[in-house]
């Protein structure tokens, strides 16, 4: 049989054991965590998943190994809490019964732990542990750990591995990248000790050395240690790669696979979690610096889904294994897809770090693009329904496509009608940016996939009662999006051209372009403003942002926000707040302060892109709920939302026919 991605194919032994392809899935912090540390149902659901969809290692996490010294990490393995080792049988089972090996992260988050699970009753005098004094830029206290506390904390490594070894994780990981305590000892910004774990690199790096020795000892010969790092710092004042590979060369002794990630979560999360604005792949050269200088196998991770790239990756021995993380959120079957060579119907991350944030706002986990993601116990399998059914599925955006092919999925016979001349819907707009390319790589995803699965589309069709009369549709899903805001600017003509012509709905001059002048006002601010600011100064453009309200993007989620905020600023992007846009001649816009209507603000700009917010297509929507028997209304149409949501009720709304 000849393989498209023969390498990523090709099982690669560690230790005694065996990865049965290359690609492996990250480190992604669990939700469903009990007060003492015990992965609950959920935990070992999410895990499962990925296990399920063909990955050959899944790394559960953090485990965190110290809890007197440590803290903000959730998982925790200790014979003393009843009913814990027995927690964690289930989860190595859930990932083990698929054949990946299940293996399990071990942590300690020394300066960067969450103190107040630490010292509950001290709440007087909060400090974190690290490997020196010193106060935090947040003021937060620091206390260098004692020799005693590290070889307790050695220990504690040891005895958690043998747990997990226990209850049969048949892989261990040990984090000393990322910041957390075994980098911090490791970094020359964090670590200014004078006894032997401080001062030159070899006693930087003795603590993560005796932790990897006793985690030997503990699990034996021949069991897989996989030690992760980052290959460089990327901050001022921390190690650079040529530090990195020293590091590497002197853990391989003591470990089965390097794996090489990059940055600081608290220095440089979007280098650690590769965001939007960076290139697929960019931490790839530091694996590929480090394995020409070691003898066991290196990972690399860092913004991977794509299989060409991957493929290329470990055919080129850049790195050895590919790992992915939020990858397998958005599609946990990417490893099954690549093996069965079907590297174009992969859904790739859009790395819009819904993953993250949900964790904070809601003490889940959520993907924008995968429905199952944070609630895989509810069902991961898409069953045939008990009555095939005739359904209609109205709009081709990405609501529409998701409910068109879960629907077919299930063996309904499926139509989907869209009144447009192609699939996609609002995305269809997003390929004008090139950062936010996979947004419309989806919908192409998705519109091959409803072909695939034997969804008659129609475009061009505008529905109504009259159509729909006589086709018998037994269902309906109606998932007509949303329309442009009109423009809230009073024009009045000073140029040659009427000034109409340059004021711009922001979804049109992305789907027909033209080009517009060296300077542009992007009025609104939310998330679209913002993204669409940053797209014409990346052309080159200067760019005024007015956005009415109070701050920037208040719709970009708590990770993402920053990211935008910074790239605003690099581009050197004039954005204001609180202002409502009033009038354009062509040349000068006007806008007043919100608080102040008699205080007026003028920019100039040869062009107006509007970004004021979408309106939902309810009443077309509503006027169609009668044309089947079962009608139910998804998405933007609902309401404008954003893709999490769209694609999250029109799966379920597909499920329920
Ligand atoms: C939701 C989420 C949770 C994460 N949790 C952990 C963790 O517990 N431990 C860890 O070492 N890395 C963690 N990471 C980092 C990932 O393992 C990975 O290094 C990073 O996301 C970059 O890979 P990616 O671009 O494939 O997502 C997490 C990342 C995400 C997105």
């Amino acid at each position: 049989m000849q393989r498209k991605y023969p390498h990523l194919a090709e099982p690669l032994a560690v230790g005694r054991a065996l990865l049965k392809n290359r690609m492996v899935s990250a480190p992604l912090g669990a939700t469903d965590i009990t007060a003492d540390g015990s992965p609950g149902p959920r935990t070992s659901g999410f895990y499962e998943l990925r296990a399920k969809g063909g990955a050959a290692a899944v790394t559960a996490s953090e485990l965190t190994v110290h809890p007197a010294t440590d803290g903000s990490q959730m998982l925790h393995l200790s014979l003393k809490n009843p009913g814990q080792l027995a927690a964690f049988t289930f989860l190595a089972d859930a990932i083990n019964r698929h054949g990946a090996l299940a293996s399990v992260e071990l942590s300690h988050s020394g300066q960067y732990a969450g103190t107040y699970m630490v010292d509950k009753k001290s709440k007087g005098e909060l400090h974190q542990w690290g490997p020196s004094d010193w106060t935090r830029p947040d003021g937060m206290p620091v206390k260098a750990l004692a020799v005693e506390q590290l070889q307790d904390i050695v220990k504690a490594y040891a005895e958690a591995a043998s747990l997990a070894k226990r209850a049969g994780f048949r892989m261990v990981m040990v984090h000393a990248g990322h910041t957390w305590l075994l980098n911090q000892f490791l970094s020359p910004f964090f670590n200014h000790r004078k006894d032997r774990y401080g001062g030159s690199l070899e006693n930087r790096a003795r603590l993560a050395v005796e932790v990897l020795q006793a985690v030997r000892e503990a699990v034996g010969p021949g069991f897989p240690i996989e030690c992760r790092i980052s290959g460089s710092e990327f901050f001022e004042g921390g190690y650079d790669l040529d530090d990195g590979v020293r590091i590497a060369q002197i853990f391989q002794d003591y470990c089965d696979i390097l794996h090489v990630s990059a940055g600081s979560y608290q220095y440089g999360f979007s280098i650690t979690h590769p965001s939007q604005f960076r290139p697929h792949g960019c931490n790839v050269f530091l694996a590929e610096e480090i394995k020409r200088h070691l003898r066991i196998p290196v990972a690399t991770v860092g913004g991977l889904s794509d299989p060409d790239q991957m493929e290329e990756i470990v055919a080129s021995g850049k790195a050895d294994i590919v790992v992915m993380g939020r990858g397998l959120l958005a599609d946990p079957y990417i490893p099954r897809k690549v093996l069965a060579g079907h590297g174009d119907d992969v859904n790739k991350c859009l790395r819009c770090f819904v993953c993250m944030a949900e964790r904070p706002a809601t003490q889940t986990r959520r993907c924008a693009i995968n429905p199952l993601i944070g609630r895989e116990i509810e069902g991961t399998e898409i069953e045939p329904a008990p009555v095939k059914r005739k359904v209609l599925v109205v709009g081709g955006g990405i609501a529409g496509l998701v409910a068109a092919c879960t629907a077919a999925k299930r063996g309904h016979q499926v139509t989907l009608a869209e009144k447009g001349g192609a699939l996609g819907g609002i995305l269809l707009a997003e390929q004008a940016l090139p950062f936010k390319r996979e947004m419309y790589e989806l919908t192409q995803t998705y519109a091959r996939r409803a072909a695939r699965l034997g969804v008659e589309v129609l475009l061009d069709t505008e529905v109504d009662a009259a159509w729909a009369e006589g086709r018998d549709f037994d269902a309906a899903i109606l998932a007509l999006g949303s329309a442009a805001l009109g423009s809230p600017l009073k024009l009045t003509d000073s140029s040659t051209t009427p000034t109409a012509a340059h004021v711009h709905d922001l979804e049109d001059y992305y789907l027909h372009g033209g080009e517009l002048a060296d300077e542009v006002i992007v009025l609104g601010a939310g998330l679209s403003g913002v993204e669409c600011a940053i797209g014409l100064a990346e052309q080159g453009k200067t760019v005024h942002l007015v956005g009415a309200d109070p701050e920037l993007c208040p719709d970009a989620n708590i990770r993402q926000r920053p990211i935008l905020l910074d790239k605003l600023s690099e581009l050197k992007i004039d954005a204001q707040v609180g202002l409502f846009g009033q009038s354009y001649d062509g040349q000068t816009l006007r806008a007043s302060e919100a608080g102040d209507p008699a205080a007026w603000h003028e920019f100039k700009g040869g062009d107006v892109v509007l970004a004021v917010g979408r309106k939902a297509r309810a009443d077309a929507a509503k006027a169609l709920l009668e044309i089947a028997p079962l009608t139910r209304m998804v998405g933007d149409c609902l309401r404008p939302a954003n893709v999490t949501t769209a694609v999250y009720e029109a799966y379920h709304a597909a499920l329920d026919l």
